[in-house]
């Protein structure tokens, strides 16, 4: 298939432009480079002209374009014919969707309502969406199935997923030509094994791998523990943390959903939780990684975060059973690739 990834410059835009080059399909990216550097599709380029199913160096079509600007979509809808389109642009930090909640919504809700205008009057009908396990609130059952009821986002960040979860499913209860694939991500961590691409946050980072490789690499002294009183193991907060290599394929995986003869058995159209269904705590983590990659990381326990949740886990038994996808990558591998990218990388693509 010839699929048009919007975001496709990012951390998981990335590694799924490896995915599906592999697997034998092609992409056009359009990313308006405000979280993400070109080098990392040029790095792609360079992975993939070492993957025995590729051999060759492959120039992938980049447009730096923002999906807010309708005219410069057409453009690149005129100039391809998509099969799909695996969405992946929006604004993603938690901390700053409280701050500019306004531009959390303008930018990817309406980012998204003039990407979809634009595909279907290019007769583009077939779309997957980045969601998050953000959509569960905190969730009523452990692990988490696609059934679990929607909950309260804490977040604008987290609105927009869940607003644009009913929009997208709106549209195809509307007209049924409309092929709607939600993909519910839990912690995506890792990078690819190669140490070429990876995760290159900006600023300080908010989320617990990217802080933990940098307080590796000397750029943070400490990580600070976001609470050790919750009712877990150990008391820090529990996650699914799935390898983004894995999530990757997910995707590539999720393009059988647009198959004429594909159904899905529960009810819930094509909903899918990707994770590993394993939770583990921070400091689970934290002595992984130190175990794996034999780098001390210091640690003082801090008051809770905000909007933090005990625990939150999949259960990804939907995803094995209907598309036949299931996590291949354990936890140690997780912390080996995110150590190794950012070890080789230490200022990520220097944006
Ligand atoms: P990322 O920031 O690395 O990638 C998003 C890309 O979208 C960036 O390259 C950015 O430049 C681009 N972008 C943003 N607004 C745009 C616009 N208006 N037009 C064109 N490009 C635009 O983030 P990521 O981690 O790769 O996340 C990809 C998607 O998955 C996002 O929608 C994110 O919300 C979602 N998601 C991420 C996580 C996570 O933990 N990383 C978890 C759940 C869901
Ligand atoms: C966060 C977002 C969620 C988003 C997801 C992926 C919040 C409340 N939730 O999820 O909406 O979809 O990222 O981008 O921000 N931790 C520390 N110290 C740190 C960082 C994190 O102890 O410096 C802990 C957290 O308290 C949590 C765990 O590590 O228990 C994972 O945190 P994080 O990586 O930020 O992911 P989530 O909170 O699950």
């Amino acid at each position: 298939m010839n699929i048009l990834l919007t975001g496709g410059a990012g951390f998981i835009g990335s590694h799924t432009l490896v995915e599906l080059y592999k697997a034998g399909h092609t992409a056009v990216v359009v990313d308006n480079l405000s979280n993400s550097s070109p080098e990392s599709i040029s790095r792609v380029g360079a992975i993939l002209a070492e993957e025995p199913t590729v051999g060759h160096p492959v120039e992938i079509p980049f447009f730096p374009v923002d999906i807010r600007d309708r005219a410069a979509l057409e453009e690149v809808f005129s100039r391809y014919s998509f099969d799909a389109c695996i969405h992946f642009a929006g604004l993603k930090a938690v901390g700053e969707s409280v701050e500019k909640p306004w531009e959390y919504y303008e930018n990817n809700i309406g980012g998204t309502l003039i990407l979809v205008d634009v595909m279907r009057r290019h007769g583009c009908k077939n779309i997957i969406f980045s969601s998050s396990a953000t959509v569960y609130g905190d969730p009523a059952e452990i692990p988490i199935t696609e059934q679990c009821p929607k909950g309260q986002c804490t977040n604008p960040y987290g609105w927009t997923k869940s607003m644009l979860e009913q929009i997208l499913s709106d549209l195809r209860e509307a007209d049924p030509e409309w092929h709607v694939v939600l993909l519910r991500y839990f912690n995506p961590v890792g990078a690819h094994p190669s140490g070429r691409i990876g995760e290159n946050p900006n600023g300080i980072p908010n989320n617990l791998m990217p802080y933990i490789t940098q307080v590796a690499v000397g750029k943070r002294a400490e990580l600070g523990v976001f609470g050790n009183d919750y009712p877990t193991t150990d008391g820090t907060g529990v996650r699914d943390y799935i390898h983004v290599v894995d999530l990757a394929s997910g995707h590539v995986a999720a393009l059988q959903c647009f198959q004429p003869d594909f159904h899905s058995a529960d009810g819930q159209p094509f909903v899918y939780n990707l994770g590993t269904g394993h939770g583990y705590s921070v400091l689970d983590m934290v002595k992984t990684f130190e175990r794996v990659n034999g780098v001390p990381i210091p640690y003082s326990i801090k008051p809770r975060r905000a909007g933090d949740i005990a625990t939150c886990y999949s259960n990804p038994a939907k995803a094995e059973r209907e598309l036949g996808w299931k996590a291949q990558y354990d936890v140690a591998d997780m912390v080996r690739d995110s150590w190794c990218w950012q070890r080789k990388n230490p200022d990520g693509y220097q944006r």
